[in-house]
């Protein structure tokens, strides 16, 4: 069988994603596809290094990626700059990953006829949705932020694509996910972390924002729902209703943790902050017959307990020391790459 590339799988989504498909599908090739900046760690891999093959390679850089695509019977493509704080301090490389890093992926699967391409895209290209609405697939984008915009960006270039071109690409637009791995920028390993290490919870505004939130493992399986059984041209909103305001998340953490909400600290708030995310998904459990697995009550659960039993992998990384660490442990250029 061909292989299967699966970009930005040392960051928190496609790295589980990568552990899932291995344990599921243990027939699949696959290389993964990693540039390894700031939130690539190569550790997300550790447990199943010798299942894959990993490139080291950044996504806009066609040669790197000619190689590693032909030949291939897919591509999904989970790499991008995804923080958007970071978007609001510096643009360019989210213009760079984000955008230019699709296209090219696009003018290879054109190119070389790699069979299918997922991209995998995100609710905020809707923007934020009215009190009583949720956005469906046909909705108009608009985003908000530089990273919202810059992901938004690469959904018209992959339906141009499939316009213009008939490339075989499909599109899916996932709520906020929670779970192992998540780098602890993000709100949930953040508040986590901090309460176990009983600093300050940074809580942006009033706290009133929602997000619909979605286990990492579940969004693994719609991803692979997608994979199988969506059509091409075709874009799936990925989330599960279970809509938390901020504060409301953060004070469920602290009870769940035995910690007091004396650590909340209300700070500055975010510019152009979205207020909610919600998304209709009827057209992926209909269609394609997907079920959430992990209800919000369990998942917050697993994942407080997943941190509390790894302290040394977030450890090393708000310590900043997990890059000389891999670097010392597999060289420069990653564990597998020639
Ligand atoms: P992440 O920041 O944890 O990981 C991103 C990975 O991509 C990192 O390993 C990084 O090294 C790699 N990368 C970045 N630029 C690259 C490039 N030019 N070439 C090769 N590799 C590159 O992100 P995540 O939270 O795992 O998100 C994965 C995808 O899912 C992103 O496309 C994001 O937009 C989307 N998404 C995320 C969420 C969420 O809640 N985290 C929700 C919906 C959609
Ligand atoms: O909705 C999907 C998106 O979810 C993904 O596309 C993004 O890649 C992912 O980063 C995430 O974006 P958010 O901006 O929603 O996630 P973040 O974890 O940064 O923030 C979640 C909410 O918590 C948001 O309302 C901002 C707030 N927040 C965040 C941080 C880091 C705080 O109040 N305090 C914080 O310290």
């Amino acid at each position: 069988m061909a292989h299967l590339v699966v970009t930005g799988a040392a960051g928190f989504i496609g790295s589980n994603f990568v552990h899932w498909l291995c344990s599921e599908h243990p027939d699949r090739e696959v290389v993964v596809v990693d540039k390894l900046t700031y939130a690539g760690n190569l550790g997300n891999l550790e447990p199943i290094k010798d299942r894959i093959r990993f490139v080291r390679a950044d996504i806009a850089d066609a040669e790197a990626m000619a190689e590693v695509l032909r030949g291939a019977d897919g591509i999904i493509n989970f790499a991008a700059e995804s923080h958007v704080d970071r978007s609001l301090e510096a643009a360019a490389p989210f213009l760079h990953s984000n955008v230019v890093g699709v296209q090219v992926i696009l003018d290879l699967v054109k190119e070389l006829e790699v069979p299918r391409f997922l991209q995998i895209s995100t609710d905020e290209v809707y923007g934020s949705a009215p009190e009583g609405t949720r956005f469906n697939e046909e909705d108009r984008l608009n985003p908000s932020s530089p990273y919202a915009a810059s992901k938004a960006a690469a959904d018209h270039l992959v339906q141009a694509a499939v316009h213009t071109w008939t490339v075989p690409a499909l599109i899916t637009r996932a709520s906020n996910n929670y779970g192992p791995y998540q780098f602890p920028e993000k709100l949930l390993p953040l508040m986590i972390t901090n309460i176990m290490e009983e600093k300050p919870l940074p809580v942006y505004g009033d706290g009133m924002q929602k997000r619909e939130w979605l286990h990492v493992h579940d969004h693994c399986t719609a991803v692979w729902a997608v994979w199988q059984r969506g059509e091409i041209g075709r874009i799936y909103n990925l989330g599960t209703g279970d809509e938390v305001a901020n504060l409301e998340l953060i004070k469920t953490l602290l009870a769940v943790m035995d910690a007091s909400e004396e650590l909340i600290t209300f700070v500055t708030d975010r510019p152009g902050h979205d207020r909610r995310y919600a998304l209709d998904i009827s057209r992926l459990t209909t269609e394609l017959g997907w079920q959430q697995q992990i209800t919000l009550e369990e998942g917050l659960q697993a994942t407080i307990e997943w941190y509390r039993d790894n302290r040394p992998w977030w450890e090393s990384i708000k310590s900043g020391q997990y890059r000389e660490y891999y670097e010392r442990m597999y060289g420069r250029r990653g564990p597998a790459q020639q």
